[in-house]
Formats: C-alpha cells, structure tokens, sequence
C-alpha cells in the first residue's frame, strides 16, 4: 500500500520532492566549483565554508531522494537534471567574491522559497515529509544568514 493512499497527492508531493532533489544537486555542483575556483586572501573563508556546506547539501539531496523512495517514486538519473542557477556560474575574475556571495544568497532564498512551498502542501497530507522539509528549511535559513552577513562585510571593503 502507499504511504498516501491519493494518488494525485502523492504524485504532486513526488514532483515537489525531485525539484527539491535537483535543486540540492545543483547547489553541490556549484558550491564545489565556487569553493575551488575563487582565489585570493579574501576568498579563504568563503571557500572553507563552501566547501562544508557542499556535505550538508549533498545530505539534504540523499534526504529527498530517499523520502521519494519511501512515497513509492523513483529518484531520476542524471538526464532529467535541467540547470538552473544562472546566478551562481564562474565569474570572469576568480578573486570576485562577492558575484559568489550573491549567487549562494540567491540559491538559498530558491531553496527557503520553494521548501515553504513543500511545507504548505504536504499540510494535513504528509507531516512526515512536511517535518523533514521543515529541518532542511533550517539549514537553508541558517546559510543564508550566514552569506548575508559575509555580503555586509565584503560590500564595505
Ligand atoms: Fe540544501
Ligand atoms: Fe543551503
């Protein structure tokens, strides 16, 4: 038996949960890129923190893939992936911190935006994955604090 008996609902959840999924996955690609690519005494702190990020995002993906297991879907390969952070590619000069600072700000504001998202309609359908949504929430929540505070900084040197 599924875990939600309505099929609609369950499948709407399952398509919430791969976004999600591709989200983490682009995130780590880029978080991987950033944390190696930029250079100078003043990226050393943003590249560290990247880098540690990138394991909490690669666990938020294993999260998401396994919870669309649970619901009875199928975690997509990587021909389903479609990129979208524009925002967050290599920029032309490795030293520019801030063009990343900016990109991970807006990675984790698509990330909080679309999990509210999550939040809201697994209400009163599945607080399973709503409570898991709920946790990763906080992680992205606490990166984006996190990278705003470093924009404060960097933005006044
Ligand atoms: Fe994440
Ligand atoms: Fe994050």
């Amino acid at each position: 038996m599924p875990i939600i008996a309505d099929k609609k609902k369950r499948e709407r959840i399952i398509a919430l949960l791969e976004k999600a999924y591709w989200m983490e996955m682009e995130t780590v690609m880029n978080y991987i890129a950033a944390s190696t690519n930029l250079d100078g005494v003043r990226a050393e702190e943003i590249k560290k923190s990247l880098a540690a990020d990138v394991t909490a995002e690669l666990g938020h993906a294993q999260l998401f893939a396994k919870r669309i297991k649970t619901l009875s879907g199928i975690v997509p390969g990587s021909q389903g992936f479609e990129a979208e952070q524009s925002f967050l590619q290599p920029p032309k000069r490795t030293t520019d911190v801030v063009s990343i600072i900016k990109g991970v700000i807006a990675a984790e504001e698509s990330a909080i935006a679309h999990y509210n998202t999550v939040i809201k309609e697994c209400d009163g359908i599945d607080y399973v994955t709503q409570d898991m949504v709920i946790t990763i929430l906080t992680d992205e929540q606490d990166h984006l604090r996190e990278f705003e505070g470093f924009l404060k900084e960097y933005e006044t040197k």
